[in-house]
């Protein structure tokens, strides 16, 4: 049965106070707020030094868009559109955004909202990091992909012609608003691929969210807002204390990176598009998971239990598994240090390691063999 936002099971989860993550501490003081029905109450939990707002938005996100508006009302300065197409995710793009800010009259004082997805979010803190050398801004996101991973840890930064993300910088939001409400509109196919980096994260740091989760995977596909809630919380906590302790990915930070070593290589030689971030991520987790297996002693229940989600959460479309073309990309992997590629390795749910040792060999054979069924 699927529950809808008036289903009475919603609203005894709408009645709880929202819950508070702190994602980084002063000066640049970033916190999470988790809960049912905060689109309609952002006045209480966006910040601004002036109480003047930005709102940038994409069409997709004219809904929560809205909603944010109403609670806003004359504290909203300009509204600004924005694409939200990775291909838009430019420094074109981001000049663009500056010019009509600066239009709009903003001082450094003020604050953007940003309501969408990760090419949103990413966007638009961005322009808060350079504007006027930094203003402050918050993050409404509006796909789970967001939530569980874009939005929070002050990440933030556009697409150069040779890589993702290459120009960037960290700029934390003030306010970062989880409302599964937000996800009402969010395509099916989106909605999939950005649960990866939920469970990702149970995976990596909360072994009790992980079973708890994944016994309830249907209810959080039939979009049941206690099960997501439960979900997407559970995710921005453990996103939440990896960057409190290494907010500039310095080292273990790189743990968020489960499954990405390989995922951005089939990304990419798959030409960006035919998968979706998470999709790529999951096919990357089922490589990463072959390995753990063989080098960092993960039991094959635990396997077991990775693979039994991602394959509830797909079927995802099949990847490139080219040896010739995914080495190209994995030798380019942003990750790679001079010690070699930063492979992210689970030893037993809840638990991740780095290990700087696996050749690039492994990886290929595990692209090889890996299956999400
Ligand atoms: N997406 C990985 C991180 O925020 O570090």
């Amino acid at each position: 049965m699927k529950r809808g936002p008036t289903g009475e099971k919603n609203e005894a989860v709408s009645a709880a106070a929202p819950e508070r993550i702190s994602v980084s501490g002063p000066p640049h003081e970033s916190t999470a707020w988790v809960g049912v029905g905060l689109l309609e109450r952002a006045a209480e939990y966006l910040r601004s030094p002036s109480g003047r707002f930005l709102l940038a938005a994409p069409p997709a996100a004219r809904a929560a868009a809205a909603a944010v508006r109403r609670a806003l009302g004359t504290a909203v300065l300009a509204e600004i559109a924005i694409d939200d197409a990775e291909s838009a995710k430019t420094l074109a793009s981001a000049e663009r955004v500056a010019d009509a800010a600066l239009a709009a009259g903003t001082r450094r004082d003020d604050a953007f909202v940003a309501v969408g997805g990760g090419v949103v979010t990413d966007l638009v803190g961005f322009v808060a990091a350079i504007l006027f050398r930094g203003v402050a801004w918050n993050a409404v996101p509006t796909t789970t992909a967001g939530m569980a991973d874009a939005a929070i840890g002050g990440k933030t930064g556009v697409n150069h012609r040779l890589g993702k993300n290459l120009l960037g910088a960290f700029h934390p939001p003030g306010a970062i608003l989880v409302d599964p409400r937000a996800l009402a509109t969010l395509p099916e196919r989106d909605f999939r691929a950005g649960l990866v980096e939920a469970y990702k994260d149970a995976w990596i740091g909360d072994p009790a969210l992980a079973a708890r989760a994944g016994a309830r995977l249907s209810d959080v596909l039939e979009r049941d807002e206690g099960a997501l809630l439960e979900l997407l919380a559970g995710s921005v906590r453990v996103k939440a204390a990896v960057v409190l302790s290494d907010p500039k990915e310095g080292g273990r930070r790189r743990i968020l990176n489960f499954g990405h070593t390989l995922g951005h290589a089939l990304e990419a030689a798959g030409g960006f598009g035919a998968l979706r971030h998470g999709e790529a991520v999951a096919w990357g987790i089922a490589a990463a998971v072959e390995i753990s297996r063989r080098r960092a002693g993960l039991s094959a229940s635990d396997a077991d239990a990775v693979r039994r989600v991602l394959a509830g959460l797909g079927p995802f479309p099949e990847p490139e598994r080219d040896p010739r073309r995914l080495r190209e990309y994995l030798a380019r992997d942003k990750k790679t240090t001079a010690r070699g590629l930063a492979s992210v390795l689970l030893d037993r749910i809840g638990s991740a390691i780095v290990d700087e040792t696996v050749p690039l060999e492994e990886w290929l054979e595990a692209a090889r063999i890996m299956s999400l069924s």
